[in-house]
């Protein structure tokens, strides 16, 4: 709904017709950004009943039992999977060893389930933020449990503080087992850069848009630029893809872009065992089974664990209409 539009009443007097009525989504999304940064509002939010059944629409489940479960239904219906245990920015060895510990243990249960899925683990966990030494060496055995199974790690990508850093990890980490691969973020202008470099030999890379506060020093402040740089940036994608250079994993529940890119693929003649399309649980169903139905491979991102707080609140502040969903559980 565009922001301003008059208060309607609609048999819920304490709700506005949209969040956007009380501020624009271009303010609530960065102030969402900001509160998932913020401890206290951590506290206040995970403590609230109602704030954790409306995260569940976008957290598989506290449990690892409740993750496989999740991912066992969506490989019934045709999809793949990519699991995150939640956590980042880890202020302890013995915190981030333990995560890593979370990760060996997950990469056990894909395999012995036969689940299609392979991992996706945030640096700031494995303790990155306690330097690169430290983060190397918790993710050694997350790194050599994949390698055991012959599954693929993925490496996200946090706000740009952490970019070259965690761009430091991946190349440490592919000299000694391939199946390992970045997340590159549209909205950064350093990005085609990094994309060049990354080229240099094969590699499978997540292309998304970005999540995180970042200053217009950093990244472009108008979505309309992020979306256009999305598109170039895929096309280079796409065409490494194309002549076996890259694989091509686009992470976008962007329709417009979804539908720009079948096209393309389909002008490139590219092989589907190129590409994939990439979503997160929750977030776009509809288009989410529409692509499985036509053909295409989907990999959807699933999340579990108690420290669901800062990523329901990007989820969130991704679109603000989200937030008259949380205010629904609360009046329920
Ligand atoms: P855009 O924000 O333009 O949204 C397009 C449409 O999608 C919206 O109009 C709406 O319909 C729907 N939509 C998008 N987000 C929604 C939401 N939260 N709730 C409901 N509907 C929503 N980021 C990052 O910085 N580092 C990372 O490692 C990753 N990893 C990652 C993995 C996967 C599999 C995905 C899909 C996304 C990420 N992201 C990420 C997040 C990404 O950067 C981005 O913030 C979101 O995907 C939203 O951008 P879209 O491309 O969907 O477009």
């Amino acid at each position: 709904m565009p922001a301003g539009r008059p208060y309607r009443r609609r048999g819920r007097p304490f709700l506005p017709a949209a969040p956007g009525d009380i501020l624009p989504p271009a303010m609530l999304g960065p102030l969402l950004l900001q509160l998932s940064r913020s401890p206290l509002a951590r506290r206040v939010v995970t403590d609230l009943g109602f704030a954790r059944r409306a995260a569940r629409r976008f957290v598989a489940g506290e449990t690892l039992d409740e993750a496989v479960a999740a991912i066992r239904r969506l490989n019934a219906s045709g999809f793949d999977a990519t699991l995150d245990f939640l956590g980042e920015n880890t202020l302890s060895e013995a915190e981030a060893a333990a995560c890593a510990g979370e990760y060996v243990r997950l990469l056990d249960r894909i395999q012995a389930e036969k689940l299609r899925s392979h991992a996706s683990v945030k640096l700031s966990q494995m303790g990155l933020d306690l330097g690169e030494e430290a983060c190397l060496r918790n993710l050694k055995p997350v790194l050599e449990r994949a390698r055991a199974h012959g599954n693929f790690l993925r490496l996200d990508m946090e706000s740009s503080a952490y970019t070259d850093r965690t761009l430091s990890v991946l190349a440490r980490l592919r000299d000694g087992y391939e199946k390992v691969g970045p997340v590159l973020q549209a909205y950064l202008y350093r990005t085609a850069g990094d994309l060049e470099r990354l080229l240099d030999r094969p590699v499978n890379i997540r292309l998304c848009k970005g999540a995180y506060r970042e200053p217009p020093s950093a990244a472009y402040p108008r979505k309309r630029d992020v979306d256009r740089n999305y598109v170039r940036l895929a096309e280079r994608l796409l065409r490494a893809a194309g002549e076996g250079k890259a694989y091509a994993s686009l992470a976008t529940h962007d329709a417009r872009i979804v539908r720009w890119a079948r096209l393309h693929v389909r002008r490139l003649k590219l092989d589907a065992s190129r590409f994939e399309f990439q979503m997160l649980y929750g977030v776009r169903r509809d288009l989410q089974q529409e692509l499985v139905r036509d053909g295409f491979r989907v990999r959807v991102y699933v999340s579990y664990g108690t420290h669901w707080y800062p990523y329901f609140m990007r989820r969130l502040a991704e679109r603000p209409a989200n937030v008259l969903f949380v205010l629904r559980h609360l009046v329920r």
